[in-house]
């Protein structure tokens, strides 16, 4: 039974304000952050109300409060609703769906904490024992860095040889470590700056980028005996202009029609054996996704982040399209653990692979890594390096010591 609720401000990695929960039962305690997006999608629930996080703390913790305590932690959905309910709007705008979605978390972690069990656990029971591949982020460009960097968002790799979470994100920082070197080559000014996910910033172009990648995933996997593929998160939305109906690149001085765009990340796809292409297309081309997917989909996961956002029923328009194979999952794009786990429930009944998500803006907080675990996620999405990405990354090495039979979840690309 919750007998307190505390909400407090914190900070995120880029230095904003955030919400932290504490979920207190007689004999429980759950603690979870909500992070942010910078290149968020447009259907995506209102993270904050206005009045930001200082509204949250001075009236809406006091309404959420008084609501839960009393309540079982156990009794999630229950737990959502009223939290909807207090909302009162389908968007979370009035209390924020970072707000919910951090109470909603801290809830679950407080139900486990009360039968002694760690949540990957409570919530995807005694039989789980695959662990998600790491998809590291290894440079960035777009929304997540600076003025000359690729147009294209985040250069990620999959260690998909690695036969422990160990050996993968340890591959994964290997690769990190090599790109450093090979951005020198290519960029005499590279000072080594870094983008919100701790990859680093080229200033080079998109097809540079995309060759060094090749080139370190070759190199490293080669030192260490183990297959790394490139994959890579377009965010296309981000330099699609509605107006000219075109992809712009800046850095290469090129724009594509959304047929060349299809050419494009085809021929990407298959000059560098992509394992994985989030958001090739802006977020309402769901023509753009279905005729890519149809190419390459058997090879190739494509998948979607803006286009989807986390939300069951515009993932329904995509399966009823095919419009892609894999979902991005971040809690805070829907608002709540009940709402998330619908809309995997929904991907994996139709053999699209839900990909747990960190957004760029993160706290230490390392709940994802146990949703990934719990929701039987074949990949994860939490960078490579800094403190907000190595928590999850380190809480997967954990998980596994854990689990008396782990194995790396299945791939099937
Ligand atoms: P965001 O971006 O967290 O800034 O929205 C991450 C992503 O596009 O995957
Ligand atoms: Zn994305």
């Amino acid at each position: 039974v919750i007998e307190d609720v505390r909400v407090r401000k914190i900070l995120d990695s880029r230095g904003n304000a955030t919400v932290e929960v504490d979920i207190l039962t007689w004999n429980g305690f759950g603690r979870a952050a909500a992070p942010s997006g910078a290149s968020t999608g447009s259907r995506e629930v209102v993270a904050f109300p206005d009045g930001g996080v200082d509204k949250i703390i001075s009236e809406v913790e006091d309404l959420i409060s008084s609501e839960l305590i009393g309540m079982d932690a156990e009794d999630i959905a229950d737990i959502d609703l009223v939290l909807k309910e207090i909302d009162g709007t389908d968007n979370y705008a009035s209390i924020g769906g970072n707000t919910t979605v951090a109470v909603s978390m801290a809830v679950a972690k407080a139900a486990a904490a009360s039968y002694n069990l760690p949540l990957y656990k409570y919530l995807g029971g005694n039989f789980v024992n695959e662990i998600p591949y790491p998809l590291g982020n290894m440079m960035n460009g777009g929304a997540h860095a600076g003025v000359n960097a690729p147009d294209i968002q985040e250069f990620l790799i999959v260690p998909v040889g690695a036969n422990n979470i160990t050996e993968a994100v340890f591959a994964n920082s290997a690769v990190h470590k090599k790109l450093k070197e090979l951005i020198q080559t290519k960029d005499s000014l590279f000072t080594g700056g870094k983008g919100d996910e701790g990859g680093w910033i080229p200033n080079v172009s998109n097809d540079i980028a995309l060759e060094i990648q090749a080139q370190a995933c070759e190199e490293v996997g080669d030192e260490i005996g183990i297959k790394i593929s490139p994959a890579l998160d377009m965010a296309a939305s981000e330099f699609w202009d509605a107006n000219q109906e075109k992809y712009i690149y800046s850095q290469d001085n090129v724009s594509r029609d959304t047929g060349d765009q299809i050419e494009f990340v085809k021929d990407i796809i298959e000059t560098y054996n992509m394992i994985y292409v989030e958001d090739p297309f802006d977020e309402a081309d769901f023509d753009g996704f279905k005729e890519l997917n149809s190419l390459v989909g058997d090879k190739c996961f494509v998948c979607g982040d803006d286009i989807f956002v986390t939300n069951k029923e515009i993932l329904a328009k995509g399966i009823e399209m095919n419009a892609a194979n894999a979902i991005i999952i971040k809690p805070n794009q829907i608002g709540s653990l009940s709402e998330t786990y619908a809309t995997v429930k929904l991907a994996k009944e139709n053999d699209v692979a839900p990909v747990v998500s960190h957004r760029s803006g993160e706290t230490t907080d390392e709940t994802i890594a146990h949703l990934a675990v719990a929701f039987g996620a074949p990949l994860i999405k939490t960078g490579a390096l800094g403190g907000e990405r190595i928590a999850k990354l380190n809480e997967l090495i954990r998980i596994e010591e854990e689990l008396s039979n782990p194995i790396m979840a299945k791939l099937n690309k």
